[in-house]
């Protein structure tokens, strides 16, 4: 049974927040805290693949810079190699985020698979031994979008996600408060179908590093709902129920289950996943959905029915670009361009969210700041 995090979390954050307080705000011991300090807290920030609006995804620059912004997470998504290694990437295949089509020693590495009934021709990181993966370096995924991310292409390697966990106490150290971090399994129902789990290292990597226990700053999710159940007895940390847009979890549709990701977020199945895991991550638009012209809509009743079963609920993914904003958000017409992030922030901080992925961490920080 799931752990009642969401109130426990709210609380270890407000604890992390006043032991970490300067000294010169001792002398205000007697008096409440200040209202603004207990709202800024309330609201998880987490560095969506990094800063990855900042530097290209899945690299330690990307996960440093978020913290260092102020993002109370960082978040891994991790696939594996052939020697069972847990590493950062987003998707088995790695041509759109790697330099891996400009090594001519890989050519031949290049091939077609089937992944959740899609099919991907490109480099996988599970035909390459991790030392053959450390010879490639990161690249930005959209370089039309995020022209200023390209400068630091072939910079950054692919880390492991033992780097991950070596750079958040790194820095929970050096900044003086927990850096949590918020892996995700990506394809577990794939890696498993090919003998490469990743549910295995996923435990033993936490464990080592002393994270799999209870309000450790961790939380695991996936867009899968069977390795969650599973892992609902293999880990100590809270649990996370992604929830996409549209389609179903890939381990249902493979069983022949009809339930879709829609029939997750109903109250029955929103009781369902409070069996085994601590929060939901949906798609934004499931909080607050999109008016017929694009322009930001109503907030839908699944915060409220959420907090009902007790579940977190942690949207994804907010970024500045106007490309990815609602159209009422946005400024002039370039995609590339900034908008209004911070209107975004504050209509689903109002909605009741209790934390947000974002690329920009720092927008995100300076929202929930100012409320
Ligand atoms: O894990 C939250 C969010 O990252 C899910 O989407 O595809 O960016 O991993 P994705
Ligand atoms: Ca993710």
């Amino acid at each position: 049974m799931p752990s009642p995090i969401r109130g426990l979390a709210v609380a270890a954050l407000t604890t992390i927040a006043l032991a970490t307080a300067p000294a010169a705000a001792a002398p205000a011991l007697a008096d409440p805290a200040p209202q603004e300090h207990e709202a800024d807290e309330s609201v998880l920030v987490i560095g969506h693949r990094g800063a990855s609006g900042y530097r290209p995804e899945h690299t330690l620059a990307s996960y440093e810079l978020a913290a260092r912004m102020g993002a109370d997470y960082i978040e891994p998504d991790l696939v594996t190699t052939a020697d069972g290694v847990l590493v950062a990437r987003h998707e088995p295949e790695i041509g759109g985020t790697t330099d891996v089509a400009e090594h001519p020693e890989f050519a031949d590495r290049r091939t077609t698979k089937t992944i959740d009934g899609v099919e991907y021709t490109g480099w996988f990181t599970e035909d390459f031994t991790l030392a053959e993966l450390k010879t490639l370096r990161a690249v930005e995924r959209i370089p039309d979008i995020r022209q200023e991310n390209t400068i630091y292409d072939g910079r950054f390697e692919v880390p492991t996600f033992e780097e991950v966990l070596d750079l958040r106490e790194r820095l929970s150290k050096e900044l003086g408060r927990e850096i949590g971090v918020y892996p995700e399994t990506k394809h577990p129902s794939y890696f498993a179908s090919i003998d490469k789990p990743l549910e295995p290292a996923l435990v033993d990597t936490l464990t080592d590093a002393g994270l799999n226990r209870p309000i450790a700053p961790v939380f695991v999710q996936s867009f899968e709902t069977t390795n969650l159940r599973k892992l609902n007895d293999e880990l100590r940390v809270p649990l996370v129920q992604l929830v996409g847009g549209s389609g179903a979890p890939a381990d249902l549709e493979a069983i022949g289950d009809p339930r879709t990701y829609a029939d997750l977020v109903t109250p029955a199945g929103l009781a369902d996943i409070a069996t085994y895991a601590d929060g939901i991550g949906p798609d934004k638009n499931l909080v607050i959905g999109r008016e017929a012209d694009g322009s930001l809509g109503e907030p839908t009743s699944l915060v409220a029915d959420a907090h009902a079963e007790d579940l977190l609920v942690h949207p994804y993914t907010f970024r500045n670009e106007n490309e990815f904003l609602p159209a009422d958000l946005r400024s002039g017409a370039d995609d590339t361009a900034y908008g209004d992030i911070f209107a975004e922030y504050e209509a689903f901080f109002a909605a009741g969210v209790d934390g947000v992925f974002s690329d920009n961490p720092d927008t995100a920080v300076a929202a929930r700041a100012s409320r």
